[in-house]
């Protein structure tokens, strides 16, 4: 083996690489390639095991040219590299393509159930005319439920409020939101203007009007001077908001132990089926309760009221039977989008 022919050899192996380098169909095949011919047992490193054969002033030159040869490959196979990794990452690029303009699964949207959304409405327009949300508590005591509201322990007109009462003596489940009425004057003086909507619990036979759980919406407003012609307007507005412009409202005797004198609310519009209905209980905040709740009745007065908010969802809904307010049926609930 002499220096020509092993140069021979390089050139040719060269030639021969160049060719099979530009073939190369992926970045894998050419990796392959590269070390079969660059590696450390690769096709230059076995052709310069002949050069102990060669007379030692020859050796350096075939190293030049080995070298030369290795660079020259190197070179082709990253030129080589870009091409195909360009080529390999848009195919992927195109294989893994998401059409993001695909509608997805349709999200199911909720809505307010009847008896929120109808608390919302009414807080709405209470609100335009200053009353402010708060909350009482279910469970109440006997004091603030009944006796407080003038109500005593053995007064007929507890037969009014089928109780609940808890194991613990004196305490019960709020049978209406009136006593919120109390709580909401003994936290703080006049002048207040208050909304109390809440859940209230009676022990009453279930059927299409009655539930043993409902809601209502306490009233209270208390201010030097606040007269029955207030109330009237107030609650002319609420029964506008709640069942459209051309409703009207008109007052009834009534009888409640916190409220003197008391009246029973009627609400008619225009079409409208059943004439009038009643839709919620009012009247001037009774002394004693003032007196009760820490304000002094020779100076301050105000009225109350509490509605039944099923039956206002139930009549503007047209809604027939409030158990379907508490069964959760969905397609029911749908209904009110
Ligand atoms: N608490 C009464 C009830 O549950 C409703 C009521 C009537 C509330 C007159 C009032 C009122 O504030 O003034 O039947």
């Amino acid at each position: 083996m002499d220096l020509a022919a092993l140069e021979k050899q390089l050139r040719t192996l060269q030639a021969d690489a160049a060719t099979r380098i530009s073939a190369a169909a992926s970045t894998a095949e050419l990796d392959e390639l590269g070390s079969s011919l660059l590696g450390k047992r690769g096709a230059i490193t076995e052709i310069l095991r002949g050069i102990g054969a060669l007379p030692a002033d020859d050796r350096p030159k075939i190293g030049v040219v080995a070298n030369e040869v290795r660079a020259a490959l190197d070179a082709s196979v990253s030129a080589r590299r870009v091409a195909l990794s360009a080529g390999e990452l848009l195919e992927r690029i195109e294989r893994e393509r998401v059409d993001a303009t695909t509608p997805g699964p349709a999200p199911r949207i909720g809505s307010l159930h009847p008896i929120p959304e109808t608390i919302a409405a009414i807080t709405e327009i209470m609100s335009s005319f200053g009353f402010v949300v708060a909350e009482g508590q279910e469970i109440e005591d006997d004091v603030t439920n009944f006796q407080l509201l003038n109500i005593p322990e053995d007064h007929p007109s507890r037969d009014l409020w089928d109780t609940l009462y808890l194991q613990e003596p004196g305490r019960l489940l709020r049978t209406h939101t009136s006593p919120g009425q109390i709580r909401t004057m003994q936290a703080g003086g006049p002048p207040i203007r208050v909304i109390l909507p809440g859940r209230c619990f009676r022990y009453e036979a279930v059927d299409a009007s009655h539930g043993f759980e409902f809601h209502q919406v306490e009233g209270l407003l208390v201010d030097r001077s606040a007269t029955l012609a207030d109330l009237k307007g107030i609650l002319d507005e609420l029964a506008k908001g709640l069942f459209g412009s051309a409703a009207r409202t008109r007052f009834r005797p009534g009888y409640y132990p916190f409220t003197e004198p008391s009246v029973a609310v009627d609400v008619s519009w225009p079409g409208s089926k059943d004439g009038w209905m009643t839709i919620l209980g009012a009247g001037m905040v009774h002394p004693v309760v003032l007196e009760n709740g820490g304000i002094d009745p020779e100076t301050h007065q105000g009225f109350a009221f509490g509605l039944g908010v099923e039956r206002i969802a139930m009549l503007r809904h047209g809604i027939p039977d409030l158990r379907a307010f508490l069964e959760n049926d969905l397609r029911f609930l749908a209904g009110f989008r």
